[in-house]
């Protein structure tokens, strides 16, 4: 990986273990090297263009991709290199109608109507896809991602790419398996950064508000053909979308407490992502407290060795 692709990542992460409520971050001297190194990196001229992380092709870049992008590139201040190029102006949150039928049925309603919707895929880049939630439509949980990353919007589906990979563990270690429950996201597109000039680069942004509230209908909609007996925030950025923005400052406040979305039990844990990044036992306990709370709501059969997981 280029020295400005590790540090691209790096404020990625940052970022987010910030959105996490994390204060403080040990940091290695082989990162400061890489720091030091990139502070002084001058690229080749040809080369000051954007990295292009993925095979999906910006939107901006490519006149024939999609309808036009619902949102006015004019008069936005542009602050440094990561603020994204044009503010968004999105219209109102859809209201979503879904048919008089069964379960399947207004499940594969709602997701024609989100893969459909023009709104998220003006926000997608070409060859890559808007993102609906997967799963069990008789799953007693359902988890709540935030939005998807690089892998997801390349493969159309939720926590396909290292994430996914842990949250699938976090399932299996529950006596369950991914087909089992259901997994959805606040978002159902990437919101990748942008230079200034509007080029996609490295890395995910946090969702803003505006991009949460035009999402939130359909996650809700998920929610309501599932019914499950237990909703499970990853992170905070999806406690924020489910509970409001205000609804509390760090996710230390929220986390492994019950809480409640449309009538239904909702607890709130840690984003695989942060657990990947944080990697100690402490936070892994944590975690795994929050799961075995779910599990024991949710009716499921507890043994002595999943309550001594961390013990
Ligand atoms: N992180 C999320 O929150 N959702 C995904 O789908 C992937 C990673």
């Amino acid at each position: 990986m280029s020295i400005r692709s590790q540090l691209l990542a790096l404020s990625d992460e940052l970022r987010r273990l910030k959105s996490e409520g994390v204060r403080s971050v040990a940091v290695s001297e082989r990162s400061l090297t890489a720091l030091r190194q990139a502070a002084t990196y001058v690229p080749p001229p040809e080369k000051r263009v954007s990295v292009s992380p993925s095979p999906c092709v910006s939107a901006t870049d490519s006149p024939e991709s999609g309808p036009a992008r619902p949102w006015s590139p004019a008069g936005e201040k542009r602050k440094g290199s990561v603020a994204p190029a044009m503010v968004p102006t999105l219209p109102s949150p859809p209201v979503v109608v879904l048919p008089d039928a069964d379960k399947r049925a207004r499940w594969m309603a709602l997701r024609d109507l989100v893969l459909g919707d023009a709104v998220c895929r003006a926000n997608v880049r070409t060859g890559c896809q808007v993102v609906f939630g997967v799963g069990s439509l008789e799953a007693k949980i359902f988890f709540v991602g935030e939005a998807p990353g690089a892998e997801e919007e390349q493969r159309g589906e939720p926590f396909v790419g290292p994430a996914g990979q842990l949250l699938n563990k976090m399932i299996k270690a529950m006596g369950l398996n991914r087909e089992e429950v259901y997994i959805g996201n606040i978002m159902n597109w990437r919101p990748q950064l942008t230079t200034a000039a509007g080029r996609p680069q490295l890395g995910n942004r946090p969702p803003t508000s505006e991009e949460m509230a035009y999402c939130l209908p359909y996650i809700r909609a998920q929610i309501e053909i599932i019914r499950p007996a237990i909703l499970v925030a990853l992170g905070a950025t999806a406690t924020k979308g489910l509970l409001g923005e205000g609804s509390f400052r760090s996710i230390g406040e929220v986390r492994g407490r019950w809480h409640s979305f449309a009538g239904i039990p909702l607890l709130v844990t840690y984003h695989p992502s942060y657990l990947l990044h944080n990697d100690t036992k402490r936070a892994k306990r944590a975690a795994w407290e929050d799961l075995l709370r779910v599990m024991e709501r949710a009716g499921l059969p507890v043994s002595d060795k999943q309550r001594g997981f961390f013990r």
